[in-house]
């Protein structure tokens, strides 16, 4: 080994090493901030050594392929500002189309460098068969990375409404699939097995991506949070696969990391929703039946409540936890509600914010919201942490939370049953903010809004937060 090659190992050592504590750090909102920046820095680092070494250390670099130094300058140039002003100015509730696109790009150049290290591994032995485990890692990187790349970004439409949000299939649509998923297999083992043919791998490809489409397309938009941590696991995978065509360790690495905290997130979203991922990926939940349980709900006789009212009960209680849901980020209500925390505070009550696991559409989207707004960390509670103190809170105030509050999940035969669910029944009072009759995503009644502790305070949650502060100011 040449002392250049040691060098580069410990780089990648060192950047690996960053990667496995931004993870760590990624996992408390306290800490993520850091974690964000210590993987953005290993990466750099990595990207910066490869950029000024990578002549030298690999041995088969052509100049024509790799000697244009200035394409990779302007590419990560006009892509780092393309990313940068795409982050400052994204809107919280649009985060998760943000992440698809993100991702769908890394499945995408992990699918380029497959095709180029074909192209190029073809180019140089000619109708030489590829050594095994170098061809099977550029078909997964090339067939796991296009399926990514299309697949986000039929996700990052549907969330965008420039697809149509509902499950779009059409009949014999699996068999479709399993014809695309048919022919990928023969055409992956004749490049592999029989004659490394450039056209039948391009066309692999190509099938590739409309397969992403294929299985994408037939999930529902509410959906879409899950498939692309799902897709976000894929790209994982893909990464590492080129990483080992490049013999890049540092990429394999981060590739697995990403693969395999994809396929746990996956798992925890599904387990937190109690549905299995087969459910989500072929059964179109959330996205029917939505309409027709709305007019069941809305037969209830349900009590509401004016926001002085609803303000003296909390100025007056000495415990009260803020329920957040995915209405309070339609509503953007969330500095508000830092303001009213402030103030019962400032009053002498107690105040903490139940954080159920799939509130919202994206994980840790309560967290998300509620840190922009500077909420302290330690006022807000898991479930498990606060479901038994319930029982001992004067007031649970339910900002646009629906799904993560229905004590139906505790009954057999309801779409969410067995669903955990925050045990906002149990308090002493319940006040609700929401628009109106509106279900959540499960598309259910839900019999806590007509529970005789509960009450209603109908409108916008963000001018009805604002009222609360202002009749909180008053008491
Ligand atoms: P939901 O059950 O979706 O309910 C949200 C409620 O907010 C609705 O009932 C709606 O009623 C109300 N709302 C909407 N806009 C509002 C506004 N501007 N002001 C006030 N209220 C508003 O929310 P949840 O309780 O947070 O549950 C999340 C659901 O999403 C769960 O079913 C979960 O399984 C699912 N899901 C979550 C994720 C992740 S990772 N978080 C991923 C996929 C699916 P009105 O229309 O009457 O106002």
């Amino acid at each position: 080994m040449t002392t250049l090659e040691i060098l580069t190992m410990l780089v990648w050592l060192a950047a690996s090493v960053t990667f496995i504590i931004a993870l760590k750090f990624l996992a408390s909102p306290k800490t993520a901030r850091t974690g964000n920046l210590l993987g953005a820095a290993g990466m750099a680092l990595i990207v910066l050594w490869t950029f000024f070494t990578h002549d030298a250390t690999d041995p088969t670099a052509t100049p024509g392929m790799f000697g244009n130094w200035w394409i990779i300058v302007v590419g990560g140039v006009v892509g780092g500002a393309i990313g940068w002003f795409a982050a400052k100015r994204v809107a919280m509730t649009a985060m998760p189309q943000m992440v698809a696109i993100f991702n769908g790009a890394g499945g995408g150049a992990a699918a380029l460098v497959a095709v180029v290290e074909f192209l190029r591994d073809t180019e140089t032995n000619p109708g030489e068969l590829l050594p095994l485990a170098f061809i099977v890692a550029t078909l997964l990187g090339a067939i796991i990375g296009s399926v990514s790349l299309t697949g986000s970004i039929v996700a990052w439409g549907k969330l965008q409404g420039f697809v149509a949000s509902r499950p779009v299939s059409y009949p014999g649509s699996q068999i479709v699939s399993g014809i695309l998923v048919v022919a990928l297999i023969a055409l992956g083992v004749y490049v592999a097995a029989i004659e490394p043919s450039v056209p039948l791998f391009l066309l692999f490809v190509v099938l590739a991506l409309v397969l992403g489409v294929q299985l994408t397309m037939p999930i529902g938009g509410a959906d879409m949070p899950v498939v692309i941590s799902l897709l976000n696991s894929y790209t994982g995978i893909a990464v590492a696969a080129t990483g080992f065509v490049l013999s890049n360790y540092a990429l394999l690495i981060a590739g697995t990391l990403v693969g395999a905290s994809g396929a746990i997130l996956t798992q925890l979203m599904c387990r937190a929703m109690n549905r299995s991922l087969f459910n989500v990926l072929f059964a179109g939940f959330g996205t029917g039946g939505g309409e027709m349980a709305a007019g069941a709900a809305g037969e209830e006789q349900l009590r509401e409540i004016s926001a002085d009212d609803a303000a003296v009960l909390m100025a007056y209680g000495k415990r009260v936890v803020i329920v957040p849901g995915y209405g309070m980020a339609v509503a953007q209500a969330q500095g508000p509600v830092r303001e009213l925390m402030d103030l019962l505070l400032s009053k002498g009550v107690d105040v903490q914010f139940a954080i159920h696991p799939v509130a919202g559409r994206m994980p840790g989207h309560m967290n998300v919201l509620l840190a922009e707004a500077n909420v302290p960390y330690d006022r807000l509670k898991e479930m498990d942490e606060i479901n038994d103190d319930f029982a001992d809170t004067d007031v649970a105030l339910v900002i646009g939370a629906n799904d993560v509050v229905n004590p139906l999940a505790r009954e057999e035969g309801s779409p969410i049953s067995g669903m955990p669910i925050l045990n906002v029944d149990q308090a002493q009072n319940v006040i609700v903010l929401k628009r109106g009759r509106g279900t959540g995503f499960a598309g259910i009644p839900n019999p806590l809004f007509s529970n005789e502790r509960t009450k209603m305070l109908f409108g916008d949650a963000k001018p009805s937060v604002e009222q609360l502060v202002a009749g909180v100011k008053q008491a």
